[in-house]
């Protein structure tokens, strides 16, 4: 028997200190998506264990299974149900497993999930992460279904701060939750709610207690960084903030993601180069090089909009490295849009591209645009976009070999247990040999190779 306390961090509410007897019960999570998913599983996963339970890596002994869903295309819809089934078939064989499902695809269909997957015991929306503790000792209780997809005015486990794997160095810390873009084929506005800023003294205390705790990289996480503090009452925006978080001792790295083009300010391209903890890494998804799709998808900005802020990073700060999204096959995507999207890469040379086949999202306004592309055609664009970025980011991870750049190393080599895995500034990986004694010290690496995935490098040899 545990008795432990469940505490949401720098919260006065009724969260606070729920004092709750359990017996310590096994919880294994399965997480889809992006990293607000990845990060909200992580705060679940501190709030179960502040409740007793404790984490396994094996869904064969738990006692109950959680999957944080994404519905972002249909493709991430189909992964999560065939991982259901599978659970399925483990409750099955031990009826008292509690199954849960939370995130996108339980905000965006709630109960009416339950015909699908009859045997999931609670449905929980992505405003409701705090009381999955709650929800399964109630289950357990009656054993009756728990569904609550509400949105509220702020998500409290948003400043839940999570407990850290043995020796991590780098953390997220969600800024911001929710978007009011939307992109017209995007569901995320309608399973994640209207913006919503946490207060900067809250993420700046959160960010000291993670750099109290061995953390020296914090990735702040929203759907638009670019518009952070727009629903705030006090006077504060993004680069504001990120200039309080550049100040904090501790912290060798700041990262951020996602930037929305339409709202990267000069202010905020004016901090790459200045503030000496911001790396020098933008993720900046373009999505169409075509205007006529660009104003179709509802992106407010055009292709020369883009191409001059691509300009402007470059020029305050040359070695930036620029990442991007594509969707190929938007309704009414011609050849010649398709080319333009082309056109544009070849012209901004990315380091890095996301790229995915257009997918109809039940409730987004491109839903009902004509102009479907077909889906051979729309594979055929992938590849052949695919291709041509593989060049690019060969080239552009070559354009390093013979250079002397900080990498921070963060554990072991994937190629080998002898090797050390580390992150440029710019975000590209580096292996090197090294003793696992040197994680989390930032370190001077000559790059001696590169390839698609990663670069090869050496501790430089000083006269
Ligand atoms: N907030 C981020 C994007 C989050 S979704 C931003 O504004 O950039 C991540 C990426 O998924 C998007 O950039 C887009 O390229 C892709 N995406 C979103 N909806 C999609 C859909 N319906 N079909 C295909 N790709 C989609
Ligand atoms: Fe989706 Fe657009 Fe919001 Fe990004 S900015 S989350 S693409 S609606
Ligand atoms: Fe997916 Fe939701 Fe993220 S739809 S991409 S998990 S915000």
């Amino acid at each position: 028997m545990t008795i432990s306390e469940g505490r949401i961090n720098g919260r006065g509410d009724k969260y606070n200190k729920i004092v709750r007897l359990s017996v310590e019960k096994k919880v294994y999570i399965q997480t889809f998506g992006c990293q607000m998913n990845v990060h909200d599983s992580e705060q679940i996963i501190t709030l179960l264990r502040e409740s007793g339970y404790e984490e396994t890596r094996r869904p064969s002994e738990a006692d109950v299974i959680l999957v944080n869903t994404c519905s972002i295309r249909e493709k991430a819809v189909q992964k999560v149900y065939s991982q259901m089934g599978r659970f399925a078939k483990l409750k099955q064989q031990n009826p008292n497993l509690m199954i849960g499902v939370g995130g996108c695809l339980a905000q965006q269909f709630g109960r009416t999930m339950l015909q699908r997957a009859p045997f999931v015991d609670v449905i929980f929306g992505t405003h409701n992460n705090h009381l999955v503790p709650d929800f399964l000792e109630k289950v357990l209780a009656d054993r009756h279904p728990v569904v609550e997809v509400a949105f509220r005015e702020t998500v409290p486990s948003l400043s839940v701060v999570p407990i850290l794997r043995k020796g991590a160095i780098s953390s997220f810390v969600t800024i911001m939750q929710g978007c009011n873009n939307f992109c017209s084929f995007c569901i995320v506005p309608y399973v994640r709610g209207r913006e919503q800023s946490r207060k900067p003294d809250d993420i700046i205390n959160e960010i000291k207690t993670l750099a109290g705790r061995g953390i020296r990289e914090v990735t702040l996480l929203g759907q638009n960084v670019n518009s952070y503090g727009g629903t705030l009452a006090e006077d504060c925006d993004f680069t504001k903030l990120l200039r309080s978080i550049n100040l904090i001792d501790g912290i060798q790295r700041i990262r951020f993601t996602t930037s929305h083009p339409k709202d990267l300010s000069d202010d905020l391209i004016a901090c790459f180069g200045s503030l000496d903890k911001l790396c020098e890494h933008i993720h900046l998804p373009v999505q169409s090089g075509a205007d006529r799709i660009l104003s179709r998808m509802n992106r407010q900005y055009t292709r020369k909009d883009y191409l001059n802020k691509i300009t402007k990073l470059r020029s305050y700060c040359p070695r930036i490295s620029i990442t991007s999204d594509v969707i190929v096959g938007f309704p009414g995507e011609t050849e010649q849009d398709f080319q333009d999207t082309l056109d544009l890469m070849n012209e901004v040379q990315f380091d890095g591209l996301f790229s995915f086949q257009y997918s109809e999202r039940e409730g987004t306004t491109a839903l009902s645009y004509d102009g479907k592309v077909e889906n051979c055609q729309k594979r055929e664009r992938l590849q052949i976009l695919q291709s041509l970025q593989d060049e690019h980011t060969l080239k552009r991870n070559r354009d390093l070999i013979g250079q002397v750049v900080s990498v921070l190393p963060e554990g072991i080599s994937r190629n080998s247990n002898k090797e050390l895995k580390g992150r440029t500034r710019t975000n590209k990986i580096v292996n090197f040999s090294g003793e696992s004694s040197l994680k989390g010290k930032e370190l001077a690496l000559r790059i001696t190779d590169a390839y698609i995935h990663s670069l090869r490098g050496e501790v430089p040899v000083t006269n």
